[in-house]
C-alpha cells in the first residue's frame, strides 16, 4: 500500500490484515523499529485523538516525528501545501499524515506529490476518515466478532460526517449484517454507500448490537442551516432511556470529541456499555499498523 487515503482502496483481506496487525501490537508490546522513516503531522484542522495517536504510533515504531506548527510555517507567507510537502520530502520525510477541511485534498496530494512519499488521510472535509473507521471496526470485532449477524446503528449528522461515510464503506466491505443510519431529515445523507436510513431513533436502535453516536458538528453547518439543539436533543440524544431500545448487551461508541449533554448523556458516555475509551486506545495500535503497512 503506497498511500492510505480511503476505505474504497482497501480489499477485505487488507482490512482484516490491518486489524489483525493492530491486535498483535495491542497484545505484544515489543514493537519493530523503523527509524529511517520520519513522519510529519500536518493538521490544518483541530484534533486531539487522531494527531496524538498518529504521533504515539510513530514513536512506538521508533519513527522520528515532526509536528509542523502551521501557524508559524511558511504557508503563512504564501507557500502552497504541495511546496511544503516537497520541501519536507527533500529533508527525508517519508510519511505525511494530513488532516484538512478540503474534501479530496489528501488524494490530490498523493497524485501530485506522491513520488517517494506516503500520504495518510487523517480526515478530509466531510468525505472520509478511514483510520477512524478501521479502529472502530477493530473495537467492534473485539467485542462482537460475528459481523454478519450484527445490527449497527449510526446516529446523528450523517450528511456532514466523514466518519459515517467511512463506516458505511467498511461495513459494506466486511459484510456487516445490518447498518441503519439514523438522522433527522435535514442531516440524512444525499447518497448512501451502505445500509438503510430512518428518521426514527426508536426504529434505528431497536435490537441494535452496536450504537455509534456522532458529534453534532456545529463547524460544518452552513450559516443558513438552523440548528435547534433542544429539538435535536429531545429526538436523537443517546440517553439511558433511548439506549434501552438496543440489545441489553449492546456496545456504545462515539468517535469523539463528545458533546456531553448534546448528542450524548454522561450516564451513557461513562456507562458500562461505553467503549469510547477503548476506541481511543485501539486508535494507537491501528495507526501503528497503518504506518507500518505503508513502508513494508
Ligand atoms: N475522532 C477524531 O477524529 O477525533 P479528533 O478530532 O480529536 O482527532
Amino acid at each position: 500500500m503506497k498511500h492510505f487515503l480511503d476505505i474504497h482502496q482497501l480489499s477485505k483481506p487488507e482490512i482484516t490484515t490491518l486489524i489483525q496487525r493492530a491486535l498483535h501490537f495491542k497484545n505484544n508490546p515489543v514493537y519493530p523499529s523503523y527509524p529511517q522513516f520520519p513522519v510529519v503531522n500536518l493538521f490544518y484542522e483541530n484534533s486531539t485523538r487522531t494527531r496524538v495517536s498518529f504521533e504515539l504510533a510513530a514513536k512506538h515504531l521508533a519513527m522520528p516525528v515532526v509536528n509542523l506548527d502551521l501557524q508559524s510555517s511558511s504557508e503563512s507567507k504564501g507557500e502552497i501545501i504541495q511546496d511544503t510537502i516537497k520541501t519536507l520530502a527533500a529533508m527525508g520525510i517519508k510519511l505525511f499524515v494530513i488532516r484538512h477541511t478540503q474534501t479530496g485534498l489528501p488524494t490530490m496530494l498523493a497524485e501530485t506529490c506522491g513520488d517517494g512519499i506516503h500520504i495518510v488521510n487523517a480526515g478530509d472535509g466531510t468525505r472520509a476518515h478511514p483510520s477512524q473507521a478501521m479502529l472502530d471496526l477493530m473495537t467492534i470485532m473485539e467485542k462482537k466478532p460475528h459481523l454478519a449477524r450484527l445490527k449497527i446503528a449510526i446516529v446523528g449528522d450523517i450528511r456532514h460526517s466523514r466518519v459515517a461515510n467511512s463506516l458505511q464503506l467498511i461495513c459494506a466491505k466486511l459484510g456487516v449484517g445490518e447498518l441503519v443510519l439514523v438522522a433527522p431529515k435535514r442531516w440524512q445523507p444525499t447518497s448512501v454507500h451502505y445500509g438503510s436510513v430512518t428518521s426514527s431513533l426508536h426504529e434505528g436502535l431497536l435490537d441494535a448490537d452496536v450504537v455509534i453516536c456522532l458529534r453534532v458538528q456545529r463547524e460544518r453547518l452552513s450559516t443558513s442551516e438552523h440548528l435547534d439543539l433542544e429539538s435535536y436533543r429531545r429526538d436523537y440524544a443517546l440517553t439511558p432511556q433511548t439506549l434501552a431500545h438496543a440489545k441489553k448487551d449492546a456496545i456504545l461508541m462515539h468517535p469523539g470529541p463528545i458533546n456531553r449533554g448534546v448528542e450524548i448523556d454522561d450516564d451513557v458516555a461513562d456507562g458500562p456499555q461505553s467503549c469510547i475509551l477503548q476506541q481511543v486506545k485501539n486508535g494507537v495500535f491501528m495507526r501503528m499498523a497503518i504506518l507500518e503497512s505503508l513502508i513494508s
